[in-house]
């Protein structure tokens, strides 16, 4: 047993953009704890390649907005995206001048790329598609804080609106991590859909121990599915292919060539993400015709020196871009919905315990994301949740709690968690039905009574959460698309 004495002036949960950024905004004089899962590279940021949005002038911003709400179906908080859009050009600047960079012409301007439901080009990227794991990299060199690898947070001290810390397990052993303050920044879902683009640590599990502690989720219904993903690799994630292939002129055709997205909507491949992924589902069970991604109209050199993620990735699995078709399908790539906040990222109810990132829910991304708000998101609001706390310098006494916990995983549990992830992907997926949805929650319940262990759990009631919400919420709206049937 080992009670850590030190009280640290934050811990952060989490090393993607929003943890690291967060770590990045505080003095190197702080006493700031850094936890992650596994490796610091196992998180989204890291894998997000088409890049980041932002307003490319202040002219732009009003239009950033505007195109954020419309995405988001109604359900955003205006004020939210008002922060996004109008901070989200200081963030960025912020970070060129800490010495980030973008990728730029030869004359040395910023290059900015279109993806769908933008009504111009302000997506930044860096090493082509590799925006995320250029940021993530840099974000690393830069963090002052300590970092603590291979360690779940299992539980957090929460009593009286305050979180006294959290617990941990390392390396076969509990040990307690006490702060002032507590940002959860752990990202969203991924593992408890059957296909996903998800890092491998993204379990769900922070959402469901909040639900645990009476910390309420918001919006869970609006889980986001890409609609360009190669399913059939090997491994939980599977290969992202950027929208910034169609922002740049990629087709998605079947397999007689024909357009078919045309037939849903008028912008084409440039539709929202839930059409096109909605289009490609239903075209595909209505025809029985596969599905590909044409990139055959650009040439090879600059396909590769532009997306060299997806033409190396893809070469490793066979393919030869940009001539090869590509058979895609949609697959879980981002929750909307998540630990709701209000818009400094502070947990309603708590006085030091935050969530910023695909974590939270500001309700900045309402039914849908907008394409590469996330990235934006990150920066924003971790920078916002770090002046509250700098502001406030919340005071009071940290409680010291027992080391004690549960068993984490049983061995019945990773059985389950398949079959979570499939009658996850089957009934709260791309699209949704009453029944499904209640056979499923009735699935979950009888999962939950089992002899499960702690982390299972954590995940399944994140998942009973979701798809009570998509039960609950009846007219489609956004990402979630129910069936009426009148
Ligand atoms: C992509 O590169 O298509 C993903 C961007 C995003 O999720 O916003």
């Amino acid at each position: 047993m080992k009670l850590s004495d030190t009280i640290y002036d934050a811990i952060i949960i989490g090393t993607g953009i929003a943890g690291l950024n967060a770590a990045a905004s505080f003095s190197r004089d702080k006493n700031v704890l850094l936890i992650c899962k596994e490796n610091s590279w196992d998180c989204n940021t890291f894998y997000a390649q088409g890049g980041v949005a932002v307003a490319v002038d202040d002219e732009d911003i009003p239009s950033h907005i505007h195109d954020t709400l419309e995405a988001g179906a109604g359900l955003c908080d205006e004020k939210a995206v008002e922060i996004l859009c109008n901070d989200g050009r200081d963030a960025i600047d912020d970070f060129i001048k800490r010495g980030f960079l973008f990728d730029k012409d030869e004359e040395g301007n910023l290059l900015y790329t279109k993806e769908a439901a933008h009504s111009r080009n302000r997506i930044l990227h860096a090493g082509g598609d590799a925006t995320g794991r250029h940021m993530h990299h840099f974000l690393m060199q830069e963090n002052p804080h300590k970092l603590l690898y291979n360690s779940t947070v299992t539980d957090l001290f929460i009593e009286d609106g305050y979180c006294h810390g959290v617990r941990v397990y390392h390396k076969d052993e509990f040990r307690n991590y006490y702060a002032k303050n507590i940002i959860i920044a752990s990202g969203g879902v991924g593992s408890i859909y059957e296909y996903h683009t998800n890092a491998r640590a993204i379990s769900a599990d922070m959402q469901g121990l909040c639900i645990e502690k009476g910390c309420d989720l918001r919006d869970m219904e609006m889980m986001q599915f890409h609609p360009t993903v190669f399913i059939h690799n090997r491994g939980a994630r599977k290969q992202l292919l950027t929208e910034a292939l169609r922002g740049e002129g990629a087709h998605i055709v079947d397999e007689n060539g024909k357009r078919f997205l045309f037939e849903y909507d008028q912008r084409g491949e440039l539709s929202p993400r839930s059409k096109v992924s909605r289009a490609i589902f239903d075209w595909k069970k209505k025809t029985g015709l596969e599905v590909y991604l044409n990139c055959s109209m650009f040439d090879e050199v600059f396909f590769r020196e532009r997306f060299p993620t997806i033409y190396f990735n893809l070469r490793d699995m066979g393919f030869n871009l940009p001539n090869d078709e590509v058979p895609i399908s949609p697959a879980f790539h981002y929750a909307m919905g998540g630990i709701e906040t209000d818009l400094n990222g502070k947990v309603p109810g708590m006085h030091n315990l935050y969530a910023i990132g695909e974590v939270a829910s500001t309700r900045v991304h309402g039914a849908n994301r907008l394409a590469s708000n996330s990235l934006l998101e990150g920066l924003v609001f971790s920078r916002r949740a770090v002046k509250d706390i700098l502001q406030n310098d919340v005071d009071f006494q940290v409680k010291k709690f027992s080391n004690e916990e549960e068993i984490l995983k049983k061995p019945i549990d990773s059985k389950l968690k398949n079959e979570l992830r499939h009658l996850m992907w089957e009934a709260a997926g791309i699209t949704r039905e009453k029944k499904k949805l209640q056979e499923a929650l009735e699935k979950i319940e009888k999962m939950l009574k089992k002899d499960i262990g702690k982390l299972l759990r954590l995940r399944l009631n994140t998942s009973r959460n979701i798809v009570k919400s998509a039960i609950y919420r009846e007219e489609p709206l956004g990402a979630h698309y129910i069936i009426t049937k009148r």
